[in-house]
């Protein structure tokens, strides 16, 4: 039962994270109540032995920090996503079709399944930009509400539907907003869920979400399905193992950037500042940025993003012995020219520490003659060039609108990362460490 609770509590953060900022919102959120104090880029930082901070940057990336009681050897840090594939509504919002509908005009955001976001309740949520007297502020938005749907054509109508169709987004996947009378509702429904006056919205970033709440599914309860469990599984995770680490002698960080999913060459992405500021910060607290060299070769990240779990119908796809399964334990990501970060030093101290915290871990890597999707530690990596490894959960229809995964490995994710920023590791030669 240990399994489901905290399979229930990722599926309940999920339903209050539509989109990244209110995942960075929630994870904050958790940050508030295990004591962290919030600090703002803009301000100046006094930082103090054992202390426990984060700051935002867009409201829609987070990093997280615990300061050790002693000077610190270097940062151990772990890194996960915020954002998920869906469809981002533009600027001027509604059209009308065929002079009887009123649809959204919306562009997509991500590479999603296409097909998996027909024919369902959808909703929207996102930020908003508000004027107010002499002064613009963000403000969040969530419709708690069911008010759209992308209908899909008869099979009566088109026959190829199920023999490969091709998706256009400018024409298939218009989202049916309501009759030609709902015309001009959309701004001042997001303006209401906001409560804020539609006339003073000055910009906006929204998104359609899929609002059907999450469950654990299966005869076993060995399953469970949402949406965005891309990357929010290990985001919430990570947040949670995070949020009572102690750090003993290095700092613990945590990050949970946005836009992974379109590159992360944004300012609050993983391929911006964001990390590398702050890092810098904390060095110039513990003793000058001179330090920050010497604190980074003392340094390990971990990149947390889900991984492919084999397909029933497809076990084609996977490669024939490094393959992974839900419910079997945190997957460690490899590939021969580096898309993933982990060579044999991260992967020996990563699975060092999960065999030390009784955690499993399975070995993955891409069939030989499949490229495989991107992620945040070697762009982080750029940046800040420390040794790193790739992890993640197994699970399905990744970048689908329902995606599943394991319901017994959300506790091994966190109790691997807990002991991961718990495990006293200093270096003792180039691709030597001393750990415990
Ligand atoms: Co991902």
């Amino acid at each position: 039962m240990e399994n489901h609770a905290e399979a229930l509590a990722l599926l309940d953060f999920l339903k209050t994270a539509p989109t990244p900022w209110h995942a960075v919102d929630g994870i904050a959120r958790m940050l508030d109540a295990a004591g962290y104090t919030a600090l703002r880029e803009a301000d100046p930082w006094s930082l103090a032995p054992g202390g426990r901070y984060y700051v935002t940057r867009n409201l829609s990336s987070v990093i997280a920090f615990t300061l050790p009681e002693d000077a610190p050897s270097g940062f151990l840090i772990a890194a996960a996503h915020s954002d998920s594939p869906t469809f981002k509504v533009k600027a001027v919002p509604e059209l009308t079709a065929v002079g009887r509908y009123t649809q959204l005009d919306t562009e997509p955001y991500g590479g999603m399944i296409m097909s998996s976001w027909l024919d369902r309740p959808l909703s929207v949520a996102g930020r908003l930009l508000v004027r107010g007297e002499g002064r613009l502020e963000t403000r969040l938005a969530r419709c708690d509400q069911d008010l759209c749907v992308i209908p899909n054509v008869a099979i009566h109508m088109n026959r190829e539907v199920n023999t490969g169709y091709a998706w256009k987004a400018n024409v298939d996947l218009m989202p049916l907003w309501g009759s030609e009378r709902a015309g001009g509702s959309f701004l001042r429904t997001v303006a209401e869920a906001a409560g804020v006056d539609p006339e003073r919205i000055a910009g906006h970033d929204l998104y359609l979400y899929n609002r059907v709440p999450g469950c654990v599914w299966g005869v076993e309860g060995a399953y469970l399905s949402a949406g965005r469990l891309d990357d929010l599984e290990c985001a919430w995770a990570a947040a949670r193992a995070f949020a009572g680490a102690a750090a003993p002698g290095h700092v613990n960080v945590l990050c949970v950037f946005d836009n992974e999913e379109v590159g992360s060459s944004t300012r609050q992405g993983a391929d911006g500042s964001f990390l590398l500021d702050v890092l810098t910060r904390i060095a110039d607290a513990e003793g000058g940025s001179a330090r920050l060299p010497r604190m980074l070769s003392g340094s390990v990240m971990v990149s947390a993003d889900n991984a492919h779990a084999v397909h029933p119908n497809h076990p084609e796809y996977s490669d024939p012995v490094n393959r992974v399964w839900m419910n079997e334990g945190v997957v460690i990501k490899h590939n021969a020219r580096q898309k993933y970060t982990t060579d044999a030093v991260t992967c020996g101290l990563f699975s060092e520490i999960c065999r030390g915290a009784g955690v499993p871990v399975q070995h993955f890597a891409n069939r030989s003659d499949l490229p495989g999707g991107s992620t945040l530690g070697n762009l982080s990596g750029r940046h800040v060039s420390i040794p790193a490894v790739d992890i993640g959960l197994a699970q399905l229809s990744m970048h689908s609108a329902w995606e599943t995964a394991g319901t017994a490995d959300v506790p091994l994710m966190i109790r691997g990362l807990r002991a991961f920023w718990e495990t006293p590791l200093v270096p003792d030669g180039d691709g030597d460490y001393r750990i415990g």
